[in-house]
């Protein structure tokens, strides 16, 4: 039973959609009818406001590491594990947009940070990396995304593999728009619409 409640608390953390309410709250326009239609932050930086676009990034990366310390501090690292997972799934699919939620990016990227931190910041490495090489923000993310389970056994941080495995097909998932885009050339860059 206490598995199933990091589950909810998880899930509830997950799916507040702080790009969404943030670019209400600032009246910067509506994001379901800006550049991908999606709720994260490289969305809400096409509506040209950096401030909320690097708020929109810490909001839903910091709301995957709460739901990860929370249940690591009090009920240990399987709660970490079941929350991290319904962390994400409520950002991607929340109940609040009748599921249509966002991609994951983000949220993972927090949770990473905050289940074993020396993967957390190889994996924001490597989003940088890319994004510097290619400037495409979901092109960053797949090759964050599945690399990261390569950094988890290279930093020795193997008891999160099969969590990161999943998030990492999910994140494939959630971007398959995204990757016909690269096939066909026609994602657009970093800020870009
Ligand atoms: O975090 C999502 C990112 O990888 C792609 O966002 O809006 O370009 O589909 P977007």
């Amino acid at each position: 039973t206490t598995l199933a409640l990091w589950a909810v608390i998880g899930y509830l953390f997950g799916s507040v959609p702080f790009g969404l309410l943030l670019t209400r709250a600032l009246k910067l326009g509506d994001l379901r009818k800006i550049g991908s239609g999606n709720i994260g932050a490289t969305n809400v930086l096409r509506t040209g406001n950096k401030r909320a676009a690097a708020l929109t990034l810490i909001l839903d990366g910091g709301k995957g590491a709460v739901a990860v310390l929370a249940g690591r501090a009090i009920a240990g690292e399987d709660a970490a594990q079941v929350a991290a997972l319904f962390a994400f799934l409520g950002h991607c699919y929340p109940v609040w947009l009748e599921f249509r939620g966002g991609k994951g990016v983000a949220t993972f990227l927090g949770i990473l940070l905050a289940l074993a931190w020396p993967v957390g910041i190889a994996a924001c490495l490597t989003w940088l990396a890319t994004a510097v090489i290619a400037r495409i923000s979901s092109l960053s993310a797949l090759v964050a995304a599945g690399s990261s389970t390569i950094w988890m056994l290279v930093l020795g941080h193997g008891t999160a593999f099969f969590l990161g495995i999943a998030l990492t097909l999910l994140i494939f998932w959630r971007h398959r728009a995204n990757i016909s885009r690269l096939r066909t050339g026609t994602e657009p860059r970093i800020g870009q619409n």
